[in-house]
Order: C-alpha cells, then sequence, then structure tokens
C-alpha cells in the first residue's frame, strides 16, 4: 500500500483543497492529512483561522479522498511523521515549491500545482469588502 502525507490549515474549505486532496490521493491508496492546529497557526503561521481544528478535522474527515488526519504541531514534525507513518511521498501545492526538498532523504517530494484565483484569504477578503 502506497502513503501520502499532505501539511495545511484547510480553513473554509475550498475548491482548490478539494482538488489538492484528490490529486494526492490518487498519487497513493491511503491519504494522511496533517491539519495545523489552532496554536500553530497562530503562533509560527501568523493566521487565525474562522473554522477551530476539530472543525476543520470534521470537514476533512468527511472527505473521501483523506483517510487520517493528524495535527501539525511546528515546523520539524515532517521527518518523524514520515518515519512513523511510513510514508512514500509527501506533497505540497506549488506555493511551497523547493522548501521542503531535504525531505528527498527519506521519501518522495512532490509539489502540484496551486487551482488559480482561490484562497482562504481571498474569501475572507472578499467577504469583508462586501464584493459578494
Ligand atoms: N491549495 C491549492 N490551491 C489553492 C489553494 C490551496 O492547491 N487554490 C493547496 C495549498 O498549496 C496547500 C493546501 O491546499 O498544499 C492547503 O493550503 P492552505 O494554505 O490551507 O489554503 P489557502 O487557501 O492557500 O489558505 P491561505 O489563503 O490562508 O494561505
Amino acid at each position: 500500500m502506497k502513503r501520502v502525507i499532505t501539511y495545511g490549515t484547510f480553513d473554509l474549505l475550498h475548491y482548490g483543497h478539494i482538488n489538492l486532496l484528490k490529486r494526492a490521493k490518487a498519487n497513493g491508496d491511503y491519504l494522511i492529512v496533517a491539519l495545523s492546529t489552532d496554536e500553530f497557526n497562530k503562533k509560527d503561521k501568523n493566521k487565525i483561522c474562522y473554522f477551530e481544528y476539530e472543525k476543520r478535522k470534521a470537514l476533512l474527515e468527511a472527505i473521501r479522498y483523506v483517510d487520517l488526519v493528524i495535527p501539525e504541531e511546528n515546523w520539524k514534525q515532517k521527518a518523524e511523521d514520515i518515519k512513523l507513518y511510513k510514508i512514500d511521498t509527501f506533497i505540497m501545492g506549488d506555493d511551497w515549491k523547493g522548501k521542503f526538498d531535504y525531505l528527498g532523504e527519506y521519501c518522495e517530494v512532490k509539489y502540484l500545482e496551486r487551482t488559480p484565483e482561490i484562497s482562504t484569504t481571498k474569501i475572507k477578503e472578499e467577504l469583508k469588502n462586501d464584493k459578494i
């Protein structure tokens, strides 16, 4: 069985996220999403989520491509996760291109093209500015 992992915040789940998860799952048989905790988002990513961790987790678990959701609590855990979960392929959107090449020591590393013109930030901005 081929095992894939990806990392992210996945707040206000949108079709760009679904596209990423669908293509990530197509790289193997079992997809793990390491979901950034509220504390990690706030402290290290400068992000305040609309949906708290448990709600973002429940949404991801309802997606057919996702087999397991684990917490992402720091930048350093990736190598340990890859070993612990016997990961074959690490996947991120290409906004992260090159940043995680060092994980190639442990598994295959792939960056998938981002879906254009959608992001959580954009949704928040447009709602705030009465654009829709
Ligand atoms: N992603 C994607 N296409 C998009 C938006 C996100 O492929 N249009 C991917 C990212 O590259 C990442 C994963 O989805 O691998 C989770 O991204 P996340 O940062 O949670 O989503 P964004 O919508 O980019 O959120 P933000 O605007 O807060 O950065």
